[in-house]
C-alpha cells in the first residue's frame, strides 16, 4: 500500500492514472525486498515497463528508454534504499539549466519552468563551493500530484516536489535549496538510524541556510529561520516539551517506549538539530572555519552511514583546542543533553540581523491585536511590497495572539486581500489557522477548499489539529472534510488524520 496508486481524478490533468513511490522512512520495503536501513548503501539498477503514453523516472544517475516502453536506470553511487523511488505518469520535462530540469504533467510544465529557469545552477554552484563537489551528475526536480505529503523529498538526481511550491514568483525556493542540501547531508552523510534523524535534517537545515544567506542575504535568511523556530514552538506546545519525541536523538523500538521511524518527523530534529549545529558554529566563532569543517566533515564521511558519535567524535579532532576546553560538558549545554533530553533547546542562534524584516511585521501584528483598532497606524503600514516569508512571519504572530478583539479578523481579512486570499500555499495554511483560532465560520469555506487542494502533511495536520480543538461547528467541517477528501491522501497521513479525529487506525 505505500506505493501510491493515483486515479486520474487524484492527478493535476485528470486524465491519466499516476504511481509514485516514497521510501522515507521504513516504505520501500513494500516495494522491493532488500535492507531497508540507511545504515546499508549499494548501488542499483532498474528496469522498468510502463503502458504506452507513459514515462517512468527514477532516482538515478543514468536512464535509457529502449523500446516497448521500456525505461533502464542505473545509479551508480552506492545509496541507502530509502532513497531509490519511481514516479511513473503522464510526465513531461523541460531544461531549466546546464545539469536541471523540471519533470511535470503537462499541464503544469509552463508553470514548473517558469518558476525555476536559471535558478537551480546558482543553488548547486554555492552548494559546492560550501559544502564540495555535487557527486549526483543531474539534479531535476518532479513536481508531483497534489496530494504528494512532503514539500519535497531528496531522491537523489531527481528530487519529488509538491506543487505547492508553484507559487509564481520563485518565493517557496527554500525547499529546493534544503533538497538540494540534502546532496551532502543525508545522501552522502547518511544517518546510520531513524533515531538519529537529526542528523540528516538538522545539517541539511544548517546548509539551507548557509546557501540561502549567500544567495539571499542574512537579513531574509533569518527571518526565513525565526518562522522555523515559531514552528518548533508551535509543536512543542502541542506535544509538551519534554516529549520523548523532542530529544535530538530518539529510540526507536517496537513496543510501549519505542516508536515507529515514521512518526519521527516533526519539528525537532530539523529546527532543535539546527540549533545545536549552529551552536557548534557559535563554539568556533568563526563561519570560514565552521564552514572548512563542514567540508572536510563530508569529505571524511561520503558514502558512509554514521551516528552522532561520529559527527561529535569528528568535530572535537577537528578542533583539538575546543576538546581540549571540554566544550562536550559545559554545564547546561552538554553534548549529551542536546541528544538525551528532550525540551527547548539550550542555545538559539541570534536572529536578529532579520529585525530590520520582523520589526514591521511585529508592530503590525501588535496593532491588529489591540481592543479598538488605530486604523491611521494600520493604513500608514504598506504590506504590498513586502516578501512572502514576511508575511508569514506576520500571520505566525497574529496566530500567536488570537483569538484577536471581536470583529479584528474580519477587518483584517477585508483590508488584506494579499493575505486572505492568497494562492501561495504558506499563506493559505497560515490564514486557515487564523480563521479557526478566531472561529471565523465565514471563510471556513477557505479551510476546506485548502484541504481539498492539496495534501501536504505538514499543512494538513496542524489545520485538523485545530479543527478538532475547536468549536462544535469547526469538528464538523473536520469529518466532512477528511470524509470527502481521505481517498486523495497519502494512507501515513490519512492514518495521523484518523488520530487526531479520535478515529480507529487499521494496524
Ligand atoms: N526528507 C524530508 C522529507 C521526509 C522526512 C520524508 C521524513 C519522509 C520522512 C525532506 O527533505 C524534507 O525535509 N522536506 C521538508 C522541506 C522543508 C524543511 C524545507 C518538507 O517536506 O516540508
Ligand atoms: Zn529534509
Amino acid at each position: 500500500p505505500q506505493v501510491c496508486w493515483l486515479a486520474p481524478e487524484q492527478t493535476a490533468g485528470r486524465q491519466k492514472p499516476y504511481m509514485y513511490t516514497q521510501g522515507q522512512a521504513v516504505l520501500n520495503r513494500s516495494f522491493f525486498p532488500g535492507f531497508d536501513t540507511p545504515s546499508v548503501k549499494c548501488p542499483y539498477s532498474a528496469t522498468v515497463q510502463v503502458p504506452e503514453g507513459f514515462t517512468a523516472v527514477m532516482s538515478a544517475t543514468s536512464w535509457e528508454k529502449q523500446k516497448d516502453n521500456t525505461f533502464v536506470f542505473k545509479m551508480s553511487q552506492p545509496i541507502p534504499s530509502y532513497l531509490i523511488a519511481l514516479a511513473v505518469g503522464d510526465i513531461v520535462s523541460a531544461d531549466v539549466g546546464p545539469r536541471s530540469r523540471v519533470w511535470a504533467e503537462p499541464c503544469l510544465i509552463e508553470a514548473a519552468k517558469k518558476e525555476y529557469d536559471g535558478v537551480i545552477e546558482e543553488f548547486l554552484a554555492v552548494g559546492e563551493r560550501l559544502f564540495g563537489p555535487y557527486v549526483w551528475g543531474r539534479y531535476d526536480i518532479l513536481f508531483m500530484p497534489p496530494s504528494f505529503p512532503f514539500g519535497g523529498m531528496e531522491n537523489p538526481c531527481l528530487t519529488f516536489v509538491t506543487p505547492c511550491l508553484l507559487a509564481g514568483d520563485r518565493s517557496l525556493a527554500d525547499v529546493i535549496i534544503h533538497e538540494i542540501s540534502h546532496s551532502w547531508f543525508g545522501n552522502l552523510v547518511t544517518n546510520a538510524t531513524w533515531g538519529e534523524f537529526w542528523l540528516n535534517e538538522g545539517f541539511t537545515m544548517y546548509a539551507q541556510r548557509r546557501i540561502s544567506t549567500e544567495v539571499y542575504g542574512l537579513a531574509y535568511t533569518c527571518l526565513e529561520a525565526a518562522t522555523g523556530r515559531a514552528l518548533l514552538r508551535q509543536h512543542m506546545d502541542n506535544t509538551g516539551e519534554d516529549h520523548p519525541l523532542n530529544k535530538l536523538r530518539v529510540v526507536i523500538e517496537p513496543g510501549l517506549w519505542g516508536v515507529n521511524p515514521d512518526d519521527t518527523y516533526n519539528e525537532t530534529p530539523y529546527e532543535k538539530g539546527y540549533c545545536f549545529v549552529s551552536y557548534l558554529a557559535h563554539l568556533v566563532g568563526d563561519q570560514s572555519k565552521f564552514d572548512a569543517f563542514l567540508q572536510a566533515y563530508v569529505n571524511q564521511f561520503k558514502f558512509q552511514s554514521i551516528t552522532a558519535d561520529d559527527t561529535l567524535g569528528f568535530f572535537l579532532e577537528y578542533f583539538p583546542e575546543l576538546k581540549e576546553k571540554g566544550v562536550d560538558s559545559i554545564p547546561g549545554f552538554e553534548f549529551d543533553r542536546w541528544l538525551n533530553t528532550p525540551g527547548w533547546p539550550p542555545y538559539l542562534p541570534d536572529l536578529s540581523p532579520g529585525e530590520q524584516l520582523m520589526k514591521p511585521a511585529d508592530k503590525l501584528a501588535e496593532l491588529w491585536a489591540a481592543d479598538g483598532l488605530n486604523m491611521e497606524a494600520i493604513e500608514a503600514v504598506d504590506i504590498t511590497t513586502w516578501r512572502t516569508y514576511q508575511l508569514v512571519y506576520f500571520l505566525d504572530q497574529v496566530l500567536q495572539k488570537s483569538p484577536l478583539p471581536e470583529g479584528n479578523v474580519e477587518r483584517l481579512s477585508k483590508m488584506y486581500p494579499k493575505v486572505s486570499k492568497a494562492q501561495n500555499a504558506e499563506l493559505r495554511l497560515r490564514w486557515c489557522q487564523i480563521v479557526l483560532k478566531n472561529n471565523l465560520e465565514a471563510e471556513y469555506s477557505k479551510v476546506k477548499d485548502f484541504l481539498h487542494s492539496q495534501g501536504k502533511q505538514k499543512y494538513t495536520l496542524p489545520l485538523y489539529r485545530a479543527m478538532w480543538g475547536g468549536s462544535e461547528s469547526a469538528r464538523a467541517l473536520a469529518m466532512e472534510t477528511f470524509s470527502a477528501t481521505a481517498p486523495q491522501l497519502h494512507v501515513n497521513v490519512q492514518n495521523y488524520v484518523k488520530k487526531i479525529l479520535g478515529l480507529e487506525v487499521a494496524e
